[in-house]
């Protein structure tokens, strides 16, 4: 099987490659390392460079062997994205247009798509399914909704498949302890906290503790790294008996956590205490964002097996403690 992964040295890229690799495959990783980590794929063939140059792609794309694409190159921070729409639009819509307009050419077996919550905006119903209005109220997740509409169109005139995987709050680190979460800029709740504790940053700031929620914080829904790496995997074995099918799907674990309820499920699992103060809210920050994953479940017969939050946090302290400054080189 042919798989390129798109973005594949990235946090979420990086732990689906090893995955496929797990698996026996050979994936072929496209990223320029912008934000990834060569050390993060071990052996595996990286091409460094644009995802929507047609050079690139042609490269990773054998005659003789039609690929899957998984698409995760992609920039993901949502303060970013306000402050600075036009990279979110080049990078996350107008580059992955291009890349669609290539592969509509080339006979690839399908697109699996890393979409995110940010697609709903502010929730109306709690838990929120994939047929939820969405409104985004950035332009990250505006670039994403736009890119799966777009799946959608080609879908139907062109005949590619694709499934788009909506990530709520991806998290943890592969239990080996091996590769993880390394942002240069790092901006997630559950590594900042590990950051705090090994005394990379001063403390940790709480955004917020005046949302209508049962502390006053955000709640939200935290979905192990491995767990989303699985659902690509089924969603590449739909692909190949479902050609040409087309579908979306949400990925959490449907269990709520506060902000406060994270810090103290960190200093547990740490055994450490973490040094925090309350804040501001963050703008864009919806209340509470819990997902029903029912669809994938059903569909797919997708399993969490990492649902717990103490695994979440166990798994990411691992890597965080034996990697304090992260992958060594880019
Ligand atoms: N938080 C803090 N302090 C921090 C960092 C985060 O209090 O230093 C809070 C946030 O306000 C939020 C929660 O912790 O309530 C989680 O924040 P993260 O930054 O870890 O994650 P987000 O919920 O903001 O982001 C996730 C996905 C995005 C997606 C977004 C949709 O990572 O890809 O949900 O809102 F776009």
């Amino acid at each position: 099987m042919s798989v390129i992964v798109t973005g594949g040295a990235g946090y979420i890229g990086s732990h689906i490659v090893k995955r496929l690799v797990e698996m026996g495959e050979a994936p072929i990783v496209i990223d320029d390392l912008s934000e990834g980590h060569r050390d993060s794929i071990g052996e595996c063939r990286l091409i460094i460079g644009d995802f929507s140059d047609p050079e690139v792609l042609g490269k990773a794309i054998a005659d003789d062997d039609p690929p899957f694409i998984i698409h995760m190159a992609a920039n993901s921070l949502v303060g970013e994205s306000i402050v600075n729409p036009s990279k979110y639009y080049e990078n996350n819509l107008i580059k992955s247009l291009r890349m669609l307009d290539f592969l509509r050419e080339e006979k690839v077996k399908g697109i699996v798509f890393s979409s995110s919550a940010a697609v709903y905006g502010e929730p109306k119903e709690i838990p929120i399914k994939e047929n939820h209005p969405q409104d985004p109220t950035n332009p990250y997740g505006e670039t994403k909704l736009s890119f799966e509409r777009a799946l959608e169109w080609y879908r139907r005139s062109y005949s590619i498949g694709y499934v788009s995987l909506r990530y709520f709050n991806a998290a943890g680190a592969d239990p080996d302890g091996t590769i993880g979460e390394n942002h240069a800029d790092e901006t997630h709740l559950i590594p900042r906290l590990l950051l705090a504790i090994l005394g990379r940053i001063e403390s940790v700031e709480v955004f917020g503790d005046d949302y209508p929620t049962y502390d006053g914080t955000c709640i939200r829904d935290y979905i192990h790294v491995m767990d989303l790496a699985e659902a690509h995997i089924l969603a590449m074995v739909f692909l190949e008996r479902n050609r040409g099918a087309g579908r979306i799907f949400n990925l959490g674990n449907g269990e709520g956590f506060s902000v406060l309820e994270v810090i103290e499920m960190v200093k547990r699992v740490t055994g450490r205490d973490v040094p925090v103060k309350i804040g501001k809210r963050r703008q864009g920050d919806p209340a509470v964002l819990l997902a029903s994953s029912a669809k994938i479940v059903e569909e797919l017969r997708w399993k969490a097996r990492f649902p717990s939050l103490a695994d979440i946090i166990e798994t990411a302290w691992k890597w965080h403690r034996a990697h304090p400054e992260g992958y060594k080189k880019k």
